[in-house]
């Protein structure tokens, strides 16, 4: 039997009732947590101590520990709930037996690599919990030779860039724009970046893994199985067994790549261009990723208005684009001017804010350029968006001023793989998913709920013009908003309201894998996959 304390939300308003369950809370962790750590010493081997990797709350570093991979400011407020261990892994050992212990003394494991989740289901929970924390665990080794890497869990995608940089000039890997990104959370909950029109996904890219399942057994490719490595393939890690390294393979960039930056406002046409771009950024040359961020700016008349900006990648030189641009986009009016040309790894520091000329080893840095308070939503767009449409979209922007549209075009190498090759299930017939983005600084309960309904109400704008039955959302833009799940006896039905937007038809294999290597739904969180309820 489970002991989890669940907070309906409803009940966070009685305070005294709250209070109580804190202070039981609190006796019954302090309780289990003694032996717990007991167990945690019983299984660490001479040779890697697991004391040294152990934080409670009395540590003077525990906070700082918490505090390093918090990456959206709504999770770090005194009020949010604190794991009463932290076990910063140092070796896979420590893995297992945080695995073991954990699951002999029924305690609700986090798992975070590089603390990216957007709802914080890496480090928060409404149960008791730890966290593992696997930011040393981040080796990355290269063969170029086979153009390949086993990367860590906890490497950041800037390492994973950098450490490709430092081998050869002319390779990459098609993974997120955000250098800060761990590779345990965005490998396993897809990982789309600007070169996924030509490469697809990270998920496309992998080829071996190691996991630690709920046994505390370390696996690869041929002892998991192939369902298990399907599933930790776009599924999620967190849902199946932590993830210790997966192998890639490397893909090759041209040694000269072309970045651009244009912004339209509403009096630059604006309307007509998103139109125009709506009709081809999914059907161009699969080296032209273009971008496309719809916010609202002041005008020169002081007034607000609409913008467009098209933030673009191409693996070729500025000629080569200009040519394209010309045939497929003239709408836009690309002047080489607009262009440069540089390196891949320089468009890597372009696409994430840094001037070009930067060092490169600045993606060697884990810390973020800034951190917000933050909320995010996706959706897709099937077909083009009508004029009147776009319009109407315009105004609620303006309406809500805060909130950001970022179009990411599908199509190319994204449309050719089958949608049951991995458990990400949108593929062909996407013209584009929508990131819905809103930040803000300001402390204070009352500004989050003011911020988060800004974006809920653009959500709801946005259903005539996006995928519905079901509407669709991408995994790695986690969104609670969706569906939470308890993991109590309504555990599939909550698990499917959100699992058939993240992964259509792959929801079902996903539970069915999830049911054999995890019957007792130890690896869960607030939207991992269900086991199938018994008697189905
Ligand atoms: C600034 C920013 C930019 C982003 N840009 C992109 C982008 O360009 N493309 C894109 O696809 N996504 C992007 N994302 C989303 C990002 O991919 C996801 O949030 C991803 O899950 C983050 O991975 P992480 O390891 O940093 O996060 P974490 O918060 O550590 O983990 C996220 C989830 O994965 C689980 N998990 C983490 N490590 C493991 C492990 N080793 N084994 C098993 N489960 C694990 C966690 O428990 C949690 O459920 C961005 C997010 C941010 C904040
Ligand atoms: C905190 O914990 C770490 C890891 O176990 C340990 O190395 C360190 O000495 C502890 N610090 C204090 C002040 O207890
Ligand atoms: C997180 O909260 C702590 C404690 O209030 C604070 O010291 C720290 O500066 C905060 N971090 C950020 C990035 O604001
Ligand atoms: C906008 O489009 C119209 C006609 O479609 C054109 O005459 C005008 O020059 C364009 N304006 C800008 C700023 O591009
Ligand atoms: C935009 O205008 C508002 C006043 O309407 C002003 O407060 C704000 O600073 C301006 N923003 C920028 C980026 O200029
Ligand atoms: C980018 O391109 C512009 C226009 O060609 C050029 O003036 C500028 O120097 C380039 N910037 C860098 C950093 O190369
Ligand atoms: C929040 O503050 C950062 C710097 O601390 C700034 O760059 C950013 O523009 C601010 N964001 C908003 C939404 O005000
Ligand atoms: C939140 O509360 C603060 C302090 O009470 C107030 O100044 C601010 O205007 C409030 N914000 C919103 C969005 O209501
Ligand atoms: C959120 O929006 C709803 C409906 O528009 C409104 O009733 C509610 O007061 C809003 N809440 C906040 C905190 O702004």
């Amino acid at each position: 039997m489970r002991t989890s304390v669940l907070l309906p939300a409803a009940m966070l308003s009685w305070l005294p009732v709250l209070l109580l369950i804190s202070i039981s809370w609190i006796s019954s962790v302090s309780a289990t947590s003694g032996s717990f750590i007991h167990c945690l010493l019983s299984h660490s081997q001479p040779s890697h101590p697991i004391s040294a990797a152990i934080y409670t709350p009395s540590n003077g570093s525990y906070s700082s520990v918490l505090q390093s991979y918090i990456r959206n400011l709504r999770f770090n407020t005194s009020t949010t709930r604190k794991p009463y261990l932290i076990l910063t892994a140092l070796h896979e050992s420590h893995i297992q037996a945080a695995v073991v212990c954990a699951h002999r003394h029924n305690l609700q494991m986090k798992i975070r690599s590089g603390g990216h989740d957007y709802e914080g289901v890496s480090y928060v929970a409404e149960v008791p919990f730890f966290i593992l924390d696997m930011f040393n665990l981040r080796s990355i080794h290269i063969d170029m030779e086979s153009e390949t890497a086993w990367v860590q869990a906890g490497a950041t995608l800037g390492e994973v860039y950098y450490r490709i940089y430092e081998k050869s000039k002319t390779h990459g890997f098609p993974a997120g724009v955000c250098p800060t990104v761990g590779v345990g959370g965005h490998f396993s909950g897809g990982g789309y970046g600007n070169m996924m029109r030509k490469y697809g996904l990270s998920v496309d890219n992998i080829i071996d893994a190691q996991i630690v399942d709920v046994k505390g057994k370390l696996l690869d490719r041929k002892s998991m199985g192939e369902d298990l490595f399907w599933a930790i393939r776009g599924g999620g890690g967190a849902s199946f067994g932590v993830v210790v390294s997966y192998k890639i393979k490397i893909v090759r960039v041209p040694k000269i790549v072309t970045v651009f930056r244009v912004a339209k406002t509403l009096d630059q046409n604006a309307t007509d261009i998103v139109y125009r771009w709506q009709h081809v950024a999914d059907k161009l040359d699969n080296n032209l990723f273009i971008r496309l961020i719809l916010d609202v700016v002041n005008g020169t008349d002081g007034q607000k208005t609409g913008r467009a900006t098209f933030i673009t990648l191409f693996l070729g030189d500025s000629d080569k684009l200009l040519s394209v641009m010309k045939k497929s986009f003239p709408e836009l009016g690309l002047k080489k001017s607009d262009c440069n040309e540089t390196s891949w790894v320089q468009s890597v520091l372009f696409w994430t804010n840094f001037p070009l000329g930067t060092a490169n080893d600045v993606l060697l840095s884990r810390t973020p350029q800034s951190l917000t308070y933050l909320k995010r939503k996706s959706d897709y767009v099937k077909k083009p968006i009508s004029k009147d449409g776009l319009e109407v979209i315009w105004k609620r922007l303006i309406e809500l001023q805060y909130v950001a549209l970022t179009f990411n075009p599908y199509g190319g190498r994204m449309a050719e793989i089958p949608a049951e090759e991995s458990p990400f299930p949108h593929r062909a017939g996407n013209l584009a998913k929508i990131q819905y983005a809103v930040n803000w600084n300001q402390t204070g309960q009352n500004w989050t709920d003011y911020y988060i309904n800004l974006t809920r109400k653009l959500y709801s704008y946005m259903t005539p013009y996006v995928s519905k039955n079901p509407r669709e959302a991408f995994f790695n833009y986690k969104d609670l908003d969706l569906g939470i799940n308890h993991n109590g006896k309504d555990s599939y039905s909550e698990g499917r309201v959100y699992g058939i937007k993240y992964f259509k038809g792959n929801f079902k294999r996903l539970v069915k894998i999830k049911t054999e290597v995890d019957p007792g739904n130890f690896f869960r969180n607030e939207q991992s996959i269900p086991i199938l309820p018994h008697g189905r």
